[in-house]
């Protein structure tokens, strides 16, 4: 081969690798392109006759998050896999008026004034009995038919990376004493934290038990059932439950149980096994026991790794237990930002909360709040790639 088909060669080879370069290239921006946060026009509405709207925090490390004041909520979250392409690891709605419905799951809000479940709808504070709308069998489920989530927030964007949400609940509201002043701070920073501050106040001896409830996939949302996740939970007791998902008020052991995720474990390892619990919840669907680990005035709640993606998300919060719902009752009844619907055990929440049903239960922290008291909490939800 004379020198001048040689080059010929070389030059040709050089070409058709730069094409297929391109080519990479053109398929991660084209998923780029796909994986961005949804159009704010479809977020400038009015529920209840207030305005919606849809407001954005970004940090240094091209982190976004999309949160709308209906129900305080986090509509994406959108964060870089192990290859440097962008995954949006909540579930949601591509406009406000989906999430105005009594069917939607509960997609990212703030929950409350009281989190998860009380028994049969009733608690007594100082000898008053009160009661509350029966939203779940025979129990009341994340503060009635008209909790946090349903309400239309007043927002104020405080920066690029911070933004507030304040409202107020009447007293007699779902039936829960006191009127309540609330505010939500979401913020991120440039460690890929994202950080849920809580406060609130009441002019009258009442309950309290905040937290979000984001459906999280990790490996994107629509992206398959969340069961080869790996799940770790700093917890070695949980909260068994009855049959309606009630706290039987003993702590169990997780040791040698299908609830043992003291080390990591694929979430769909031991779901199927024959355990009374694992059948009232229809998986998983209980309060994890935190273990006193307190960092900075933290627990270290859990570790979740997306099996496809490697993203990690490291939960730490200021509470006592983790609720960890392994999405048992979603059935395709609502369609996701993508398109896709929302498939059994396509997403899984993890709560940050006091236990279920504390106003019933003498031996579980109190979350009993008074006037004069500020009721504070904090949960950082830390993303990373392995
Ligand atoms: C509860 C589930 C419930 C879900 C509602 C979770 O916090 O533990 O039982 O079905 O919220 O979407």
């Amino acid at each position: 081969m004379n020198k001048q088909s040689k080059l010929s060669i070389f030059i040709l080879m050089a070409m058709l690798v730069g094409s297929c370069q391109q080519g990479t290239n053109k398929n991660k921006e084209e998923i780029q392109e796909a994986i961005s946060l949804p159009d704010a026009v479809e977020f400038r509405d009015t529920i209840k006759g207030e305005e919606i709207s849809l407001f954005t925090l970004k940090n240094k490390r091209g982190m976004e998050v999309a949160l709308t004041n209906f129900g305080a909520r986090i509509v994406s979250l959108i964060v870089s896999d192990k290859d440097g392409v962008n995954r949006d690891v909540v579930l949601g709605f591509n406009k406000a008026e989906d999430y105005n419905n009594p069917e939607e799951p509960y997609f990212g809000p703030i929950v409350g004034p009281f989190g998860n479940r009380i028994a049969n709808g009733k608690f007594s504070l100082d000898g008053v009995e009160y009661t509350l709308p029966q939203n779940n069998g025979p129990n009341t489920l994340h503060g009635g038919l008209e909790g946090l989530h349903f309400v239309v927030w007043q927002a104020k964007q405080l920066s690029d990376e911070a933004v507030e949400f304040t409202c107020v609940l009447p007293d007699g509201k779902e039936g829960f004493p006191g009127d309540r002043a609330f505010k939500v701070m979401y913020s991120v920073n440039d460690n890929n934290e994202l950080t849920i501050a809580y406060e609130a106040k009441t002019d009258k001896r009442t309950v309290l038990n905040l937290t979000n409830h984001a459906y999280f996939n990790l490996n994107g949302e629509g992206s398959g059932t969340i069961l080869n996740h790996q799940l770790q939970i700093f917890a070695d007791q949980i909260t068994p439950v009855n049959e309606t998902l009630i706290p039987t008020g003993e702590l169990k052991g997780v040791k040698e149980t299908a609830f043992d995720f003291t080390a990591l474990k694929a979430i769909g390892k031991d779901i199927e096994q024959d355990d009374e619990q694992l059948t009232f919840g229809k998986g998983y669907d209980h309060n994890f026991v935190l273990n006193e680990t307190k960092h900075d005035g933290y627990n270290y709640a859990c570790r979740l790794i997306g099996d496809q993606s490697g993203i990690v998300m490291d939960i730490y919060t200021a509470e006592p237990g983790i609720q960890f719902y392994s999405g048992n009752f979603m059935a395709d009844k609502v369609t996701l930002k993508n398109g896709a619907t929302d498939s059994f055990r396509t997403g899984l929440c993890l709560e940050p909360q006091h236990f279920p049903d504390s106003p019933n239960q003498p031996s579980f922290p109190s979350t009993e709040v008074n006037p004069g008291e500020v009721y504070k909490t904090t949960s950082v939800y830390k993303f990373s790639v392995q």
